[in-house]
C-alpha cells in the first residue's frame, strides 16, 4: 500500500519517521511543498488548493492514501472529502495532550493559521471539557529556524525563549507540538520549560492510526520537492541524520 505524506518542507520528516518506525513496510511518497513554504501565514483557501494538487499529484504516483503531516493544512481540512482518505493530526494531537495532561492546564504552540483556526481549542474542550484550560501561542518563527536548519546555537536558543514566553507563567503541564516541525526543537523546548512538562506530539497515535488501517508494500521512501532539490537535501539529510534524493515536481499554484 502506498501513502503519501504532506507538508510545507521537513517538518513532515517527523511524522514520516515515526510511521516508518510503526509501519515500515506501507511504500511512502513524501511531497515537501517547499515552494509554498511557510504555510502558517496563508489563507484557508491557498491551503486547500495545494491540499487538493497533492493529491492529485500523490493519487498519479499511486498514493491510496494520505497522511497530512502538517498542521496548517490539518486545521483547515477538517470536515471535508477527497478523491481518498486524507488523515489530519488536529483530532490525534487532542487525544494525546489529554492524556498526557494531569492537571489540565496545556499549552499549545502552532503557526498563525493553526492558531487562528482554533481547531486544536475546540477538540481539547470537546474530548476534555470545559474544565481543560487551553492557552494557545502562534510561534510563527519556529518553522523557518528547522526549514533552514538552524536548529541548535544561541540564536535559536533566543528565538525558541521568546516565542514560548507567553507560556512560562502559565502552569502548564503539557506542550501541544502543534506544528511538525517543532519536534526537531525539543531539545531546546526541554532547557526552556520546568522539568515536570510533558511535550506531546501528534505523530504517534497518527503513525498507529495508519499501521492499524493500512497494510503490505516493500518499504520504500519517495521524495519529491516543487522548490530547490540541494536546499532539501541539505536540510533533509540534517534533519533525518542520513542522506535522502529527491525529484523536483511542481503542483502548478500561482498565488
Ligand atoms: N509543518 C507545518 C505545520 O505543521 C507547516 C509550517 C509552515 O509551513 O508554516 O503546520
Amino acid at each position: 500500500m502506498r501513502i503519501g505524506f504532506l507538508d510545507s518542507g521537513v517538518g513532515g520528516f517527523s511524522v514520516l519517521s515515526e510511521v516508518q518506525r510503526k509501519a515500515p513496510e506501507l511504500d511512502k511518497l513524501y511531497l515537501a511543498d517547499t515552494a509554498h513554504f511557510p504555510f502558517g501565514p496563508r489563507p484557508g483557501e491557498e491551503i486547500l488548493a495545494i491540499v487538493g494538487a497533492a493529491v492529485r499529484f500523490l493519487q498519479s504516483k499511486g498514493a491510496e492514501a494520505l497522511v497530512l503531516a502538517c498542521n496548517s493544512s490539518s486545521s483547515v481540512v477538517e470536515g471535508l472529502s477527497f478523491p481518498i482518505p486524507v488523515i489530519g493530526l488536529i483530532e490525534h494531537g487532542a487525544k494525546a495532550a489529554i492524556s498526557a495532561t494531569r492537571s489540565g492546564r496545556i499549552g499549545v504552540i502552532a503557526t498563525e493559521g493553526t492558531i487562528r483556526s482554533g481547531s486544536y481549542d475546540r477538540w481539547l474542550h470537546r474530548l476534555g471539557g470545559p474544565s481543560i484550560y487551553v492557552k494557545s501561542v502562534a510561534t510563527p518563527l519556529l518553522a523557518p529556524l528547522v526549514e533552514s536548519g538552524r536548529t541548535s546555537g544561541r540564536a535559536a536558543f533566543g528565538i525558541v525563549l521568546s516565542q514560548l514566553s507567553p507560556l512560562l507563567e502559565e502552569d502548564i503541564d503539557v506542550l501541544l507540538l502543534g506544528c511538525t516541525h517543532y519536534p526537531f526543537l525539543n531539545h531546546l523546548f526541554r532547557e526552556i520549560l520546568p522539568e515536570g512538562v510533558t511535550l506531546v506530539d501528534p505523530a504517534s497515535s497518527v503513525a498507529e492510526l495508519a499501521r492499524d488501517l493500512y497494510q503490505g508494500g516493500e518499504g520504500s521512501i519517495e521524495f519529491y520537492v516543487t522548490g530547490s532539490v540541494k536546499v532539501f537535501e541539505k536540510i533533509g539529510r540534517k534533519v533525518l541524520g542520513a542522506p535522502i534524493r529527491a525529484q523536483r515536481i511542481s503542483l502548478n499554484l500561482h498565488f
